[in-house]
């Protein structure tokens, strides 16, 4: 059968409004990298996430985020940071690449999160950090999390690539820790054109250190110039923290993404909430087939960037189910985040054991819906009317 619903990279169409934004961008800014667009952007990102002025830092990619909090760890030898085995790769290399040993923590079976107790399992004495990831745009129990690494004395990093909005009680997730990282990818419920992202950073004694370590480790000179071409165009310096050096990259975003970021705050939580609402209709019409688990969140704690659901009846039923989609309707599912422990990459790390059951029995058994805000109503619903067919074949 012919597909008639892809799993798409693309989460959102752009509206002419946001058009017209680039399109201006592209036609005005100057310079196109380093300018007014950026500043605005980091400005409206910070009063939507409702923290201070000048702490967060627009990258090119949540990667680079993830690599700029690695960076500020300073890990030394035999320093461990916790990190769920189920999430994607990117949460946890950046720290493998700055010198971290990880340890691996589980997820709950339900939420697909790590917990306080997940975590707190996973600590010893040579934890120096924890990295929280909201895997499919739900937050994680942020204040018990929070309030263990603050008793053991451990920094806390959030990985919000896609949890851009959601919230628990009013607060944002991304301003519970000492730093976190948000993703503009294609597929995130908000993109800049394909790639973007940003890194917020409580601690103000770091955020002179942002704009070096971004930006091949420009700064201003330290003293008046009389002729402003002398000594040069401007300093490059070594970033330093407590008399330690630390490296500088490119991680610069350009422009027009900023511009494009700064409109679609505007947009943001219409988006999350037109996800949710798609979402509860899904796991609304399924709901006489709890062999099909979902996590049903009817509130701002889950943004819904991805659909995903468990197959109670384990990986072969899971198997028949996503065969039936594709091959009778048209539907193309997929499976997500291998728990990084299998990965090669990890396993030739010494990394590939991982004593993480629910993150494991939820990939092994685990559906991912076509999930894209542009999917027609129509191509909706039939998913929808498709999704239980199946089920109920399945059944007989
Ligand atoms: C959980 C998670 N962390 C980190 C990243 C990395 O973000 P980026 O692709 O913007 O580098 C992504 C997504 O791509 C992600 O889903």
């Amino acid at each position: 059968m012919q597909l008639r619903i892809n799993f798409s990279g693309r989460s959102i169409r752009y509206t002419e409004e946001e058009i017209a934004v680039v399109a201006e961008a592209m036609r005005n800014a100057e310079p196109l990298t380093q300018g007014r667009h950026l500043a605005e952007f980091e400005s409206a990102f910070a009063r939507y996430q409702g923290v201070e002025q000048g702490s967060c830092f627009a990258v090119m990619n949540g990667v680079s985020a993830l690599e700029l909090t690695a960076q500020l760890c300073r890990f030394k030898e035999g320093d461990e940071v916790v990190i769920p085995s189920h999430t994607f790769t990117a949460s946890a290399y950046p720290y493998v690449k700055k010198g971290a040993t990880l340890k691996w923590c589980d997820v709950d079976l339900h939420t697909h999160v790590a917990t306080a107790q997940t975590i707190a399992r996973a600590m010893t004495p040579k934890t120096k950090a924890v990295v929280v990831v909201h895997l499919y745009g739900y937050v994680a129990d942020m204040p018990a999390i929070a309030r263990l690494c603050k008793e053991r004395g451990v920094l806390l990093i959030e990985d919000t690539a896609q949890a851009i909005g959601a919230e628990i009680d009013g607060q944002k997730a991304g301003t519970f820790g000492d730093m976190a990282i948000f993703s503009f990818h294609s597929h995130k419920n908000l993109t800049t054109l394909g790639e973007g992202g940003m890194v917020w950073i409580r601690d103000r004694k770091l955020w002179p250190l942002l704009p070096m370590l971004r930006h091949n480790g420009h700064c201003a000179y330290g003293f008046e110039r009389p002729d402003y071409w002398k000594p040069a165009m401007g300093n490059v310096d070594m970033p330093m923290l407590d008399g330690e050096m630390l490296q500088p990259n490119n991680y610069s975003l350009g422009e027009v993404e900023c511009a494009l970021g700064t409109k679609l705050l505007e947009r943001i939580d219409a988006i999350n909430d037109a996800k949710r609402a798609r979402a509860m209709q899904f796991i609304d019409a399924l709901k006489d087939y709890p062999e099909l688990e979902f996590l049903r969140e009817d509130s701002r704690r889950h943004n819904y960037h991805l659909l995903v659901a468990r197959m109670t009846e384990g990986p072969a039923k899971r198997d028949a189910f996503m065969r039936a989609m594709h091959d009778e309707k048209g539907i193309k599912c997929v499976v997500q985040y291998i728990p990084l422990n299998r990965y090669d990459y990890y396993k030739k790390l010494g990394l590939g054991e991982a004593d993480c059951p629910s993150g494991d029995l939820f990939f092994d058994t685990m559906v991912s819906f076509p999930f894209q805000l542009w999917m027609s109503d129509e191509d909706f619903s039939y998913m929808t009317v498709a999704a239980r067919d199946v089920l109920e074949s399945l059944r007989a």
